[in-house]
């Protein structure tokens, strides 16, 4: 294991970090905002999800689809770190390791926390036979009560991983990989619990080999040994030598488990309100939070999306958004920007600063639609409505903008944009009440407009 330090608590807090977070149901384009923050922080933390996220990062005019390791990989010199509130398959992070390495990569900041919890392949199991009860209306469960279809998720296991954490006794975590007869119980008890919900949710065996899994635990275990470590005091000791961390969120608000639009959300907190938990830094650390938005709205999965376009003008955006998913490849659904659900979103994170993303996107319309407020059983409201049941209820009030017909991919100043554009940039400032940090008008590095003092 790497070695860690030991951190005094004395003196001033130093809150000199920044976090990244999505304002909507992920993919807000939160990987190009990491990469242009990057460069001023010594490390770049992950601290929720797993192999769900994908961030995509364009370095060097190379694309790069991360969906476990934190894009501060890409920077030499700096730490990479998986923090204690990621759930990690190690097989998938060592695919990845494996790709980098392909690409000349240099992994070696890569630090992952003993106390992260580990996907295993039941667990993956388990999402897909979930899923496919809930999308078949299989069994004997009463109908349409509550309108719980499938709830789309990217079949990876997240769910029944975190699920285990919970449950606490066949919780694997990470520094589990390293202690064989610590692994061999927990896998053990885990199996011993899984098999017979397995059998009857598949209606066969599991074909679940303990031996194998074991060795193969163990096998991943030697691989990734020397990245495992306390992550949380690695993070305090950068912490007490004033160096900057970045924290980088996966998913979105909307997916948060407790402030999304439950059920259909992943399961941990996707928001800032994650990272005290998710990696032993406290919030008083982070001065900084970017909130990360589209243009307009994308979600993938089931549940509910207020502004949803299901016509030509969402196909249209689809497709110039290339609104495809980063780890499942599936069609992302797509609407007008829902102010209510983004100020709401901005209220949860604390934000600082926006990054509205994909603003190219919308050219060529002559005239674009915000939701500003919902309407629900004849009373208007500007709050959003978390709960997925409530959220179906509503109907956008909507605002409408004047669009802008020209490309906007090569401006480079806020001033070069076009009336519409730039009339459409100050409604989202003056709705949310946060300026926007950073503006992208395209996918290159280059095709971002950044506040000075920013970046
Ligand atoms: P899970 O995280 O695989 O359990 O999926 C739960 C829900 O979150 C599904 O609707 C997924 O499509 C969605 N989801 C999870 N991660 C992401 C992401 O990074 N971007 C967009 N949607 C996501």
């Amino acid at each position: 294991m790497a070695n860690t330090t030991r951190c005094s608590n004395a003196g001033p807090r130093k809150a000199n970090c920044s976090a990244v977070v999505g304002l909507q149901w992920g993919d807000e384009g939160k990987g190009k905002a990491v990469d242009l923050l990057a460069a001023q922080h010594d490390a770049v933390v992950r601290y929720n999800g797993g192999a769900n996220a994908g961030h995509s990062v364009v370095v060097g005019g190379t694309r790069y689809a991360l969906h476990l390791i934190p894009s501060g990989i890409l920077y030499p010199g700096k730490h990479a770190v998986i923090a204690n509130g990621v759930v990690v398959d190690p097989w998938k992070l060592i695919e990845e390791l494996d790709a980098l390495a392909t690409r000349g990569v240099d992994t070696r900041g890569l630090v992952i926390s003993s106390r992260a919890h580990v996907v295993l392949p039941y667990h993956k199991l388990e999402d897909g036979l979930r899923e496919d009860l809930l999308k078949g209306g299989g069994g004997e469960r009463a109908q349409g009560v509550v309108g719980i279809s499938e709830i789309g998720t990217t079949r990876r296991g997240i769910g029944p991983a975190y699920a285990d954490k919970v449950q606490r006794a066949s919780g694997v975590r990470m520094g589990d990989l390293l202690r064989p007869g610590v692994l061999g119980e927990k896998l053990d008890l885990a199996v011993t619990i899984k098999r017979p919900l397995l059998r009857e949710l598949a209606g066969k065996q599991p074909d679940i080999d303990l031996p194998r899994l074991r060795e193969a635990c163990e096998a991943v275990g030697a691989r990734l040994g020397p990245m495992i470590t306390d992550t949380t005091y690695l993070l305090h000791s950068i912490i007490d030598q004033g160096r900057p961390i970045l924290f980088e969120g996966a998913n979105g608000t909307l997916l948060d488990v407790d402030h999304g639009t439950y059920p259909f959300v992943t399961a941990s907190n996707c928001g800032s309100a994650g990272i005290p938990a998710g990696t032993g830094v406290p919030m008083a650390n982070v001065s900084r939070v970017l909130g990360v938005m589209k243009a307009y709205s994308t979600r993938v999965g089931s549940g509910p999306l207020p502004t949803e376009l299901k016509d030509a003008t969402g196909d249209r955006i689809r497709e110039r958004g290339r609104e495809f998913g980063t780890t499942t490849g599936r069609p992302r659904r797509v609407g007008w920007l829902d102010l209510v659900a983004v100020r709401y979103s901005a209220m949860i994170n604390g934000v600082t600063g926006l990054a509205i993303t994909l603003l190219d996107v919308l050219a060529g319309f002559d005239e674009l639609r915000v939701c500003t407020a919902y309407s629900i059983n004849g009373e208007k409201t500007e709050r959003f409505l978390p709960d997925a049941i409530d959220l179906a209820q509503v109907q956008p009030v909507w605002t409408s903008l004047p669009g802008f017909g020209e490309d906007i991919g090569a401006c480079k100043r806020r001033e070069d944009l076009p009336a519409g554009a730039r009339r459409y940039v100050e409604f989202v400032e003056e709705s949310v009440g946060v300026p926007a940090d950073i503006i992208s008008v395209g996918p290159d590095r280059e095709q971002t407009m950044v506040r000075a003092g920013v970046a």
